[in-house]
């Protein structure tokens, strides 16, 4: 294998669940990652490594900074960067007031562009290099996110929304064309370069039922694409499920009547859930994106580890941008780490780590792709800056241990952190204070 480009710095990387397995977290405080073209080829310590490199290669050098596989986002929506922050008094006088309309404009594909790029560079910055994101029901939507995301070699999953009724005329497919036009967008985008189709209906209570089984009907045709949809995120939300579904057994039911729980499905919020609900997502491997800014933000409620990690089911934290308040994978780990607190459950910063890397790519099964330093593994990866800030560096001179270091740069650390963006074994953006 040839060695094309290599990195010294810090390493932090898992190679399992650090709660389950106490070798799963690995750091080389002086470490070398060495590319193969667009794949890992190694990454460890620097001077067991260093034998490997070839005499003519220069090294990027970058002392103090600390190399990491890129975040990993998996629940967003695009469309809704220009309405982030947008006071409600909740999820569904949210959707109506500013959500919608927003959605509205991306029937012209000009804007769907303009807006799918800025975003795009908004998630590199923030140390983001693989998202499941949402369009909006126009498919012209998806066919925006992916050409800028294919321009940019990224690997992101998208999809365009499915809703064919309970929102305003002009944001409605029908049960047909929203599975055709789907299919289409699976055709064309899944697979193609890095690009991965997620079969989307929005949430059930703008979907019929016979949307959401054609959305299954799609979803087993096509058993290696990804679903995305929102589940028990709110009460007044799941009021509203129960009573358009009276013959479900619950709100998550409803996805499973329909053959959307399967590997690969990746639930927002979960708030609501109960034992049973709990049950199903462990034995159908789907899996949960947690979205702490966004529940926080809308009084959503709280979302309960311990049931959680009892049930063994594939967790993932999310930004759910615009719902969310933040595109820093940094600062949802701080409100993750808060929300566990509330419900007296301790978070470890290794934890939070992992759930925004490997963590997330295994939630997608896409471990052996994504999320690692695992030789073979895709080169997205970030240089992550951890005295960034006039007070990171003033605390970073009162450290223990690495644990303590790393949940510093949770709780303190935001987009100011990410020195530079490397997708696919290129840097993608470049911020500052690496030369
Ligand atoms: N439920 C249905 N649609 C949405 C959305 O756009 N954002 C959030 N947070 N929840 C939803
Ligand atoms: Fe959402």
């Amino acid at each position: 294998m040839t060695i094309t480009a290599a990195f010294r710095a810090s390493i932090l990387y898992f190679t399992d669940d650090p709660a389950c397995n106490p070798d799963a977290m690995r750091w080389h405080s002086d470490g070398l990652l060495l590319l193969s073209g667009e794949k890992i080829a190694a990454a460890g310590d620097y001077h067991l490594l260093k034998t490997q490199l070839p005499p003519e290669l220069t090294v990027s050098h970058w002392p103090g900074k600390i190399l990491c596989p890129g975040f990993i986002d998996t629940h967003v929506h695009y469309p809704q960067t220009d309405m982030i922050a947008s006071p409600a008094p909740g999820l569904l006088p949210w959707l109506e007031t500013y959500t919608f309309p927003t959605e509205r404009r991306f029937q012209d594909s000009a804007h769907a562009h303009e807006v799918a790029g800025f975003f795009l560079d908004e998630l590199l910055r923030n140390g983001t290099t693989t998202a499941m994101v949402y369009g909006t029901v126009h498919p012209e939507s998806a066919d925006a996110l992916f050409t800028q995301s294919e321009q940019r070699n990224l690997r992101m999953v998208a999809g365009k929304v499915m809703m064919d009724r309970h929102c305003p005329d002009f944001l409605q497919d029908t049960a047909e064309t929203g599975a055709r036009d789907s299919e289409a967008l699976i055709r064309k985008w899944h697979g193609r370069g890095r690009q991965l189709y997620a079969i989307t209906p929005r949430f059930a209570p703008t979907s019929s039922e016979r949307q959401l089984a054609l959305a299954g009907e799609l979803a087993n045709q096509y058993p290696d694409t990804f679903i995305q949809t929102h589940v028990a995120e709110n009460k007044d939300e799941c009021h509203w499920a129960r009573s358009l579904f009276p013959k479900a057994r619950s709100y998550l039911d409803i996805y499973d009547q329909c053959g959307l729980m399967r590997p690969r499905a990746m639930y927002a919020h979960c708030i609501w859930l109960d034992e049973t609900d709990r049950q199903r997502m462990a034995e159908t491997q789907s899996a949960i994106a947690l979205c702490p800014t966004s529940n926080l933000f809308l009084g959503s409620g709280l979302f309960h580890f311990e049931p959680t990690i009892a049930a063994k089911i594939p967790l993932s934290i999310a930004t759910d941008v615009g719902g969310g308040t933040s595109f820093s994978m940094l600062q949802t780990m701080n409100e993750t780490y808060k929300i566990a607190r509330m419900g007296g459950h301790y978070l470890p910063a290794a934890s939070m780590f992992y759930l925004a890397t490997s963590g997330a790519a295994r939630a997608m099964q896409l471990e052996n792709t994504i999320g690692s330093f695992t030789p073979g593994n895709e080169a997205d990866f970030i240089v992550i800056d951890p005295q960034a800030t006039p007070l990171l560096q003033r605390r970073s001179q009162h450290l223990n241990s690495l644990e303590e270091q790393l949940f510093v740069l949770a709780m303190l650390g935001d987009d100011r952190c990410i020195a530079l963006t490397y997708a696919a074994g290129k840097p993608v953006i470049r911020h500052k204070n690496t030369g």
